[in-house]
């Protein structure tokens, strides 16, 4: 009798450790990354059938308010090995290419001509930088941000957005100078928001 009963705490325990996971806020990592896909998919599909991307915004929507820091979201942009989402499949581009800063940042001097061997992983690329624009617009600024913060924040996010969508759109030309131009775009869209509030 009394293992039944020990067995049934077991069990309650359990049970109620799932839930309180289940209802934990957003972890960096794993959770976030996983839905920075499913957002891009969502966009990606939204492009292809002219939908308009409404699943996507919100499920954005509801992922960046539950984000309480920018940097775990911005952590998403470094190279994989320090917890990135990177580019393409692990390591293909060379492992300083592995991550969607350093390769916005190199694309926009000059488009390295490996990575036009995967305009996949290009197109992936565009679409996730597309789907961080929506989630960090809607986290939205340090709450210490005044109205001129507020609305720059809000901009230079919807900015991204646009500006990753383009890209994506863009990389299938495989010409050089449109996709530079493109990836120079979005790095002004990061660089705005940074001026103001890194
Ligand atoms: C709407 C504002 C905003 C936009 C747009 C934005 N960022 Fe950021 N980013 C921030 C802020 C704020 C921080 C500093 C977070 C902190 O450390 O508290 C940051 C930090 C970072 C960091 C450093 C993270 C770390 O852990 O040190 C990287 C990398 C980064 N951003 C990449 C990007 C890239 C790439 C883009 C564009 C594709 C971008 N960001 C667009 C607001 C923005």
């Amino acid at each position: 009798m009394i293992t039944v009963r020990a067995s049934i705490l077991v069990i309650i325990l359990a049970a109620t450790a799932t839930a309180l996971v289940g209802s934990a806020p957003m972890q960096p990592g794993g959770d976030l990354k996983k839905t920075v896909h499913d957002i891009a998919t969502q966009l990606r599909k939204a492009e292809k059938e002219k939908g308009d991307g409404k699943a996507a915004k919100d499920l954005a929507a509801k992922t960046g308010k539950k984000i309480e820091e920018t940097t775990e979201l911005m952590a998403m942009f470094k190279l994989r090995d320090k917890g990135g989402l990177g580019v393409g499949s692990p390591g293909a581009l060379s492992m300083t290419r592995d991550g969607i800063e350093p390769l916005i940042r190199e694309m926009a001097r000059i488009v390295p001509p490996i990575v036009l061997k995967d305009i996949g992983a290009l197109e992936d690329m565009g679409y996730m930088i597309a789907a961080m624009g929506l989630i960090v617009d809607a986290k939205g600024p340090p709450k210490a941000a005044d109205a001129k913060g507020i609305k720059l924040w809000h901009e230079y996010a919807h900015e991204t957005h646009v500006q990753g969508l383009a890209f994506a759109k863009v990389v299938a030309s495989k010409d050089q100078a449109k996709i530079k131009l493109a990836a120079y775009k979005v790095n002004n869209a990061c660089g705005g928001c940074h001026a103001f509030f890194k």
